[in-house]
């Protein structure tokens, strides 16, 4: 694997999953793997899973772990060709990216989605920029449009938490008072869309997300009625992406409770975190023996672990 932009960026997504169950029951069998050399972690926004989960995947091969917070600690970038740099943006993507690539062997990057410009966001820019210009191997640590270690962690929680062969699995949208992307919510669609499972996405009516990545996959505007059997229940909210970035609907009979858990065939419950209690799920829902969220969450881990490992074997 050379970058890791895109779920579909890994080769064979079962046999992944599994190697990443294998790694969790030893996960210093590889710490060579990674010797002498060094990972740079950027963050432009915050994060808690993510940057201590990919540092200690990173360690557990070996490699030498370098974090910097870029949105409040680096200089203001700018991306566009030719321009007149006499505003707020101090450096240019084009001397940032090579400079780093001189400090480490691969890159991983958080930069999440504006909500203000759809096809700038769309396309992923800062994403693009690192990979056309670094001239090293790139990981998406959550992009503008996708969260693709994400959704490889909850391959690796349904994997370890199913019944069935084909189990049904529902995306659920759930109300949030701050305009939230829809980057997690693309990636486990276009994750789910690999798997062998009845897929259905619920949400409000206008809340639809982005056409080209939900493609054909099952929309129900009923939230109860999709519920009903589900094995599994993935709740995240996300803003408008017709009315691009905005929160025109926060209605919390959305909100994920005890009586639509109870229509399920006794579901899991996931949330990549962080959560807002009792306006996203209620406690009764988070608490219960069926909420899975802090594997999940350890999850994390090997996701990254695996991802970079295959990097690393490619280097
Ligand atoms: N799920 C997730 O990416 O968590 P953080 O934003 O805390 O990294």
């Amino acid at each position: 694997m050379k970058h890791y932009l895109h779920i579909n960026n890994v080769e064979n997504l079962q046999k992944t999953v599994e190697e990443a169950i294998e790694l969790k029951k030893n996960e210093l069998e590889f710490s060579e793997l990674g010797k002498g050399k060094t990972i740079c972690l950027l963050f432009f926004n915050n994060s808690l899973r993510t940057r201590l989960s990919t540092q200690k995947a990173a360690q557990n091969l070996g490699l030498n772990v370098v974090v910097m917070n870029f949105g409040s600690e680096g200089w203001q970038l700018e991306y566009e060709d030719g321009v007149v740099m006499n505003q707020d943006k101090a450096e240019h993507i084009k001397e940032a990216a090579k400079v780093i690539a001189q400090y480490c062997d691969i890159v991983a990057i958080r930069a999440f989605a504006s909500l203000t410009d759809k096809e700038k966001d769309r396309a992923e820019i800062v994403l693009e920029s690192f990979k056309k210009l670094a001239g090293i191997p790139v990981v998406n640590m959550e992009s503008a449009t996708g969260h693709p270690m994400q959704a490889l962690a909850d391959a690796i929680t349904m994997e370890e938490y199913k019944v069935a062969e084909k189990p049904k699995v529902v995306l659920s949208w759930a109300p949030h008072p701050r305009a939230l992307p829809h980057a997690v919510a693309n990636s486990f669609v276009e994750m789910m869309q690999l798997q062998n499972a009845d897929f259905v996405i619920t949400h409000p009516e206008g809340y639809e997300l982005d056409e080209e990545i939900t493609k054909n996959s099952k929309i129900e505007y009923n939230q109860k009625k999709a519920f009903e059997n589900a094995d599994f229940v993935y709740v995240k909210n996300w803003s408008s992406f017709k009315n691009y970035g905005k929160v025109d609907n926060t209605d919390e009979n959305w909100m994920i409770n005890g009586d639509k858990m109870a229509v399920t065939n006794s579901a899991k419950f996931m949330h990549c975190l962080p959560v807002r209690r009792n306006v996203v799920v209620a406690d009764e829902v988070i608490d219960s023996e069926n909420s899975v969220v802090i594997e999940q969450a350890n999850n994390r881990t090997y996701s990254a672990q695996i991802v970079l490992k295959r990097i690393l074997e490619d280097m």
